[in-house]
C-alpha cells in the first residue's frame, strides 16, 4: 500500500470513536468499608492504560464474551479489532472477596476502583496457544500468564491519579500527547515502540520515516520487562542523550509508554499499533520480529498479521521495515532491499553479544550504537 500522508491537521479518531478517560480523584469517604485487592506491577500498568484511554475503547478489564472473542478472532465481541486480552487475574480466595465495588491498591495504597461485573475461569493453556502461539512456560509472556491468578475479574475501572513517578518529565497520557502534536502542528506522526536502547538500526528506521511524516513520537515501553532487557531508567537516559545530539527537537517527542511487555510478537504488534493510534499517531513502525522473544515468531510475522484487518479498521498506517544493519562496503545503514553485498560485509551484533561487551566495559562499534548512548549503557551495566 502506498504511504499516505495528510496535508491537513487531523488527529486520528481513537479506536471506538472516543478517548476513554476514567481518571478522577478519590472522593472523601468513598473507600470506607470496601474490599481491597492488591495489584501487581502488570495489572497496575493495565489499569493506567485503560483509564488514561491508551486502550480505548476498553473501559475496564474484559468480560468473558469479549475475552473469548479476542482470543479466538482478535476482535472484541462487537467486532472492533483487539488482539490481546486485557484481564485482571486473581487467586481464588481474592476472587471470593471481590464483589461489587473493590478498591484496587498498589503497595497497600488505594490507586483506583473496579466495579466487578463478572468472574470467570478460562483455559490459560488455550489462551497461551492462541495469543502467544506457544504453551512453553519458558516464554516470558506465557510465564507471566501462568504465574497470575486463575480467576479473571471483569469490570469498569477508575484510576485516582496517573502514576508519573518514574519519568515525570516524559510521562504523558494520550490526551496530553495529542495536545503536544496539535500544538506543534504535526499533520502526521509516526510512533516508535521500543523496549531497547536506540541503536543505529532503530535510528535509521525512525529517520527514514521522518523524511515522510512531520513528527516522531519516540514511545519506549517502560512497564515490566524480562530480567535481561536493559532497565527503563538506563534506557530513558540513553534516549535523552541521543535525542539531544542527533534529532531535530521540533520534530521529535519522547514520551513513555507505561504498559508491561508481553512478548506476544505478532499479536502484540497489533495492540501496540492500535494503542498508538489512541495516542494520536497516524503511522506506526513495525520492523523485524516486533515484540518477539527467542525464536517463537517468524521474522516478519508481526507485519503479516495486519492483513487480518482493513486499513479503515486499523486507523493507523503501518510502516513495515526489513531487517536493517550497517554495511561496511556501502558505509551506511542498509537492508536487503538496498544493499547488494553479502553477510561478510555486514555488521550484525546479537543482543547477547552487546550485553557481553557492555558488561566487560568495552566500546560498542559506533556504526552499531552512538558513542553517547554506549557510554550511558556502560555506566548502567557497571552499577
Ligand atoms: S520491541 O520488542 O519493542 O519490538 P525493539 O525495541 O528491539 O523490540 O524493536 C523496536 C522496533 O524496531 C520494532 O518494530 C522492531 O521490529 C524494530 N527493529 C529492531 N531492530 C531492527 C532491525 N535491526 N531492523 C529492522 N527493524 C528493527
Amino acid at each position: 500500500m502506498p504511504i499516505q500522508i495528510s496535508d491537513t491537521l487531523t488527529l486520528p479518531t481513537p479506536l471506538g470513536g472516543t478517548l476513554v478517560n476514567r481518571v478522577r480523584a478519590v472522593l472523601p469517604g468513598e473507600l470506607g468499608g470496601l474490599p481491597t485487592l492488591e495489584l501487581n506491577e502488570r495489572a497496575h500498568a493495565d489499569l493506567e492504560m485503560i483509564a488514561s484511554g491508551a486502550y480505548s475503547p476498553l473501559t475496564g478489564f474484559l468480560g468473558q464474551a469479549d475475552y473469548a472473542s479476542v482470543v479466538e478472532r482478535m476482535r472484541l465481541a462487537d467486532g472492533t479489532p483487539w488482539s490481546i486480552p486485557i484481564t485482571l487475574m486473581v487467586g481464588r480466595e481474592e476472587a471470593r472477596q471481590a464483589r461489587g465495588t473493590v478498591v484496587l491498591t498498589r503497595g497497600g495504597q488505594p490507586v483506583g476502583l473496579i466495579e466487578v461485573s463478572e468472574q470467570y475461569t478460562p483455559d490459560k493453556g488455550h489462551e497461551a496457544r492462541e495469543v502467544y502461539r506457544t504453551t512453553d512456560a519458558a516464554h516470558p509472556g506465557v510465564a507471566a500468564l501462568y504465574a497470575a491468578g486463575e480467576v479473571y475479574l471483569a469490570g469498569e475501572v477508575t484510576l485516582f491519579e496517573v502514576p508519573r513517578g518514574h519519568f515525570p518529565a516524559h510521562h504523558r497520557t494520550p490526551a496530553e500527547v495529542r495536545a503536544v502534536i496539535e500544538a506543534r502542528g504535526w499533520r502526521s506522526t509516526v510512533a516508535f515502540q521500543t523496549r531497547n536502547p536506540i541503536h543505529r538500526a532503530h535510528e535509521y528506521l525512525q529517520k527514514v520515516a521522518l523524511e515522510l511524516v512531520d513528527g516522531l513520537l519516540l514511545h519506549p515501553l517502560v512497564g515490566a520487562t524480562k530480567g535481561d532487557d536493559v532497565p527503563a531508567d538506563v534506557r530513558v537516559k540513553a534516549y535523552e542523550v541521543l535525542l539531544e545530539k542527533y534529532y531535530p527537537a521540533s520534530r521529535t517527542l519522547l514520551s513513555v509508554y507505561p504498559a508491561a511487555m508481553r512478548y506476544a510478537g505478532p499479536r502484540e504488534a497489533i495492540l501496540h499499533a492500535l494503542s498508538r493510534r489512541n495516542y494520536g499517531a497516524t503511522h506506526f513502525i513495525v520492523g523485524r520480529d516486533h515484540a518477539g522473544v527467542g525464536s517463537y515468531y517468524g521474522t516478519y510475522e508481526a507485519q503479516e498479521i495486519f492483513s487480518h484487518f482493513t486499513a479503515a479498521e486499523l486507523g493507523i498506517q503501518i510502516l513495515k521495515f526489513e531487517h536493517t544493519f550497517y554495511c561496511k562496503s556501502c558505509a551506511q545503514l542498509v537492508s536487503p532491499r538496498t544493499c547488494p553485498h553479502d553477510g561478510s560485509h555486514h555488521l550484525v551484533l546479537s543482543g547477547t553479544r552487546v550485553r557481553e561487551l557492555l558488561r566487560a566495559g568495552e566500546d560498542l562499534p559506533a556504526e552499531f550504537t552512538r558513542p553517547e548512548v554506549a557510554e550511558v549503557l556502560r555506566e548502567g551495566y557497571s552499577r
